[in-house]
């Protein structure tokens, strides 16, 4: 009786919110093609293939908006290629959710970049050429294998498919551990890389320590999960858009559940949530396997950027950062509590011992500035991907001898 009038109010709830925003809502279940054709972009699919069989979609936008227009079919001829590598739970839907004035892939397009939007093991962009997805086997991985072998997979792609020889690499949280485990495991990367600009890096997670203990081993979360059978950390995207419509639609921050949940563990900041996109953003969460989480702890739990071979509680096999030969800018958020400013600083200072830093800044001076700010913020484009493209002319300027 109560389930049955608590169900007849949510689905009344998620009816109001679709009233509200239909086109929003479409938002929710269109592909990343379609998110960027819909905007006026040309995109194409590309496959890349890794050598332990997986296959990893890569979406091209190949130029901006106006050359689309004036041109008819638009190339990429004697452009620049950027590669974009999403992080936990994202995919390269991040880079074009916000829409033309705001997200990164577009305004990189605009600028006359040739934008290459990665896909790593597990989200809903990659497949296996023998494992279906619910074979365990399929999930079994960590960001070690993105490292070893989904980023150099795509790195060759791009390459291949544009005949340039460096590719020019943004990584965004995870997006930045896939790269140090990559330069670790695969020091020859650095020949085709111009460049690294890493916005919340993913290394040090001293922070998250007493969560990650918590998690990881008081609760014994990963390990009973899996002996329950759940292969992954998995969302199904209609019950998610209908808890995260249910739950997320009260748009006041006195009475606001859902974004305090998300915001205790990215840092609070309001200012500069979208409430319209929110429930676009957090619907289109993409799985992550255990070993992805299970690894993040055990480099909280024993603050060593540490391989994970050995499992979570096996041996300790720091990867080496020195292996890293490119210039790295690294951008923190003043207010990110998932990759916290200390921990920045503390691979900044790494970095700088071996000659690599570009740059350290705060991705916006804004004491708020949060993990998820850096691709969903209400302002990012002006916040963020404008100056970042001006940053990033300069190091192409500075590094690219083509
Ligand atoms: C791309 O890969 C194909 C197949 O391996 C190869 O024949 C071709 O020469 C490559 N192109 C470039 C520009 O590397
Ligand atoms: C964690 O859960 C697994 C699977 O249920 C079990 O085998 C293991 O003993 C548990 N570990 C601890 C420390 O409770
Ligand atoms: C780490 O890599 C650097 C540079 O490639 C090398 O000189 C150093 O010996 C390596 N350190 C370890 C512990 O392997
Ligand atoms: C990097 O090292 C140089 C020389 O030791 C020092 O002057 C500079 O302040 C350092 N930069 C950072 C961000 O640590």
């Amino acid at each position: 009786m109560s389930a049955n009038v608590l169900r007849i109010t949510l689905v009344m709830c998620v009816g109001v919110m679709m009233t509200d925003s239909q086109s929003l809502r479409k938002k929710i279940y269109m592909t990343v093609p379609q998110l960027i054709s819909s905007a006026g972009y040309p995109v194409e699919k590309h496959r890349a293939k890794t050598p332990d069989g997986y296959i990893l979609q890569l979406h091209r936008i190949p130029a901006g908006r106006r050359t689309a227009r004036r041109s008819g079919s638009p190339n990429a001829k004697g452009k620049k290629a950027v590669l974009i590598v999403h992080g936990l739970l994202g995919s390269s839907s991040d880079f074009v959710i916000m829409g033309p004035e705001r997200s990164l892939g577009f305004i990189l397009a605009d600028a006359g970049y040739d934008v290459w939007l990665g896909n790593l093991r597990g989200n809903v962009h990659t497949s296996h050429q023998t494992l279906k997805r619910n074979n365990p086997e399929f999930w079994a991985y960590s960001f070690h294998e993105h490292g070893k072998y989904d980023a150099p997979a795509m790195i060759d792609k791009v390459l291949n498919m544009t005949g340039l020889e460096k590719v020019f690499y943004i990584g965004y949280s995870m997006g930045t551990t896939t790269f140090f485990t990559m330069m670790a495991q695969r020091p020859e990367y650095n020949d085709k890389v111009i460049a690294f600009v890493a916005l919340a890096p993913a290394v040090y997670l001293d922070n998250m320590r007493f969560l990650a203990n918590f998690l990881l081993k008081t609760v014994n979360l990963s390990s009973t999960m899996r002996a329950r059978g759940m292969l992954s950390l998995a969302f199904e995207p209609g019950t998610l858009d209908f808890v995260v419509s249910s739950f997320c639609a009260t748009r006041n921050p006195d009475a606001d559940m859902c974004m305090r949940l998300v915001f205790s563990i990215v840092g609070e900041d309001y200012e500069q949530n979208d409430w319209d996109m929110m429930p676009v953003i957090l619907s289109r969460f993409q799985p992550a396997s255990w070993g992805q989480l299970e690894h993040f702890g055990k480099i909280a739990i024993t603050g060593v950027f540490t391989s994970w071979e050995d499992g979570l509680w096996g041996a300790v096999k720091p990867y080496n950062l020195s292996n890293v030969a490119v210039p790295v800018s690294l951008f923190y958020g003043e207010n990110d509590q998932l990759t916290e400013k200390s921990q920045v600083l503390r691979l900044a200072a790494e970095l700088n011992s071996t000659g690599v830093l570009e740059s350290l800044q705060p991705g916006c001076s804004c004491p708020k500035f949060n993990h998820l700010d850096f691709v969903f913020a209400k302002d990012v484009g002006n916040l963020i991907n404008k100056p970042l493209v001006k940053h990033i002319n300069m190091l192409i300027k500075k590094y690219d001898k083509d």
